[in-house]
């Protein structure tokens, strides 16, 4: 699992692109080594975290060196809001469009983070809510595998 880690990661700038740094290094080779991507992200201002986009932007570049295409992806993510980061989620997409990674078009998965939903270890303790994110997982892996039959990953 990949965490966003801000405070080592500078704002991306091509400036980079001649000598970039380690820590955008890892991330692309981290990327890399996967499978696919699962982006679980929280809603910001009815967006995604700046954090989020700069490491998009990073493991996006140097120009030809593009990490996400052809690396499957879904979205999903969870917040005390009412609509549960659907318009994060809706802008993350976008940027993932431009980024040419096959991303799972549905289920999609708006989670509210409740305390009737989700315990206070963070475990989800909602039934319903369990059964749904299940299936949700069983159609990422399946996507995954369609993916990777039609584009296996270069070796
Ligand atoms: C700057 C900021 C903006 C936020 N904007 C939204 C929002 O647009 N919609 C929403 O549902 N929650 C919003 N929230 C609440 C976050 O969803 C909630 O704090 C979440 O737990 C943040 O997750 P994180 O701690 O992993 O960043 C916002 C929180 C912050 C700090």
């Amino acid at each position: 699992m990949l965490r966003s880690r801000s405070r080592t990661f500078p704002l991306y700038s091509y400036d980079y692109d001649s000598d970039y740094p380690p820590e955008g290094k890892a991330l692309k080779a981290a990327i890399a080594a996967a499978d696919a991507i699962l982006f679980v992200t929280p809603e910001y201002n009815r967006s995604i975290p700046g954090a989020l986009k700069n490491a998009i932007d990073w493991a996006s570049r140097p120009w030809g060196t593009n990490s996400f295409t052809n690396k499957p992806s879904a979205v999903i993510g969870a917040s005390p809001g009412a609509i549960g980061t659907a318009v994060a989620q809706q802008s993350l997409r976008s940027v993932l469009s431009y980024c040419n990674s096959p991303q799972m078009n549905a289920p999609e998965a708006y989670v509210k983070f409740s305390p009737e939903i989700f315990g206070n270890d963070g475990e989800v303790i909602d039934s319903g809510t369990e059964e749904f994110l299940r299936r949700f997982m069983e159609e990422y892996r399946d996507h995954v595998v369609r993916v990777l039959t039609v584009l296996p990953p270069r070796t």
